[in-house]
This record gives structure tokens, C-alpha cells and sequence, in this order.
């Protein structure tokens, strides 16, 4: 069973930051699958790397996004992806060492991770967006 279903109540209102958290959902399931089945930790490790990759050019898109829409929030939101990619590498070092222990906080970490990226920071963004998409229709 997939850990995390897409809602709709998730969208943030640019299609390609949507499009983009969409694929995030699908690795972090990805992710669980493997793990769930067992296989091979370098697999797992491998499927983590591509998630890894994946939300750091995800994180370089919303950014680029972020400041052609003139979000005053940008540099708070940078830290915020820096913090992220922080976190998630150092606990990708600790489970490429072998860490039994770190299978469950990983896989909690992961769900975590994206969940707070979207619900707490995203959200700040498409609230931005609506706001401007708003004051937009005043004005014409
Ligand atoms: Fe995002």
C-alpha cells in the first residue's frame, strides 16, 4: 500500500511547482515500497539518491519560480530547502553506514519531511500567490 496519496489540498496554484510535488509523492513511495519489500540496501540507497536529486533540483525550480513572481519570502524559503537538503543528507549517511536503527526514522523522516515542506512553507507561497492573482483582478 502507498504510504502517501496525493490530495488535492496539496496544490499550490503554479503548475509546475504541482506537477513537480506530485513526482516528490510518487518517489517517497517509491522509497517505501523498497523498503517495505526488503530488497537490497543499495537499492534502497539508490532510490533514496534519486529522491535526494530530485527535490534539490525541485527546491532550484520553486526557487527560480519564487523570485520571478517577486516572493518576498525567498530567502526564508532558501534556508528553509538548505535545512531539508541538510537533514535529509546527513541521514543518508547515517543509513549508507549501516544504521539498523535508522530504517524507521528514515522512512518517518522522509514522510515528514515532504509533508512539512508542502503544508508549512508551500503554503506560505500559494497563499502569496492568491493574493497577487487577486489584487491582479482588482486592478483590471
Ligand atoms: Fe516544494
Amino acid at each position: 500500500m502507498a504510504l502517501l496519496s496525493w490530495s488535492d489540498q496539496y496544490l499550490i496554484g503554479n503548475d509546475i511547482i504541482d506537477t513537480e510535488h506530485k513526482e516528490l509523492f510518487r518517489l517517497i513511495n517509491d522509497f517505501h515500497t523498497h523498503w517495505v519489500d526488503a530488497q537490497d540496501r543499495r537499492d534502497i540507497a539508490r532510490v533514496l539518491n534519486h529522491l535526494i536529486a530530485y527535490a534539490q533540483m525541485h527546491f532550484q525550480h520553486e526557487e527560480n519560480i519564487m523570485e520571478a513572481a517577486g516572493y518576498p519570502n525567498l530567502l526564508q524559503h532558501q534556508h528553509t530547502h538548505e535545512a531539508l537538503i541538510d537533514s535529509i543528507f546527513q541521514l543518508h549517511q547515517s543509513y549508507s553506514e549501516g544504521n539498523l536503527h535508522l530504517e524507521i526514522d528514515t522512512m518517518k523522516f522522509v514522510r515528514n519531511w515532504l509533508i512539512e515542506h508542502i503544508l508549512k512553507s508551500d503554503y506560505l507561497f500559494r497563499d502569496f500567490l492568491k493574493r497577487q492573482k487577486s489584487s491582479g483582478e482588482a486592478v483590471a
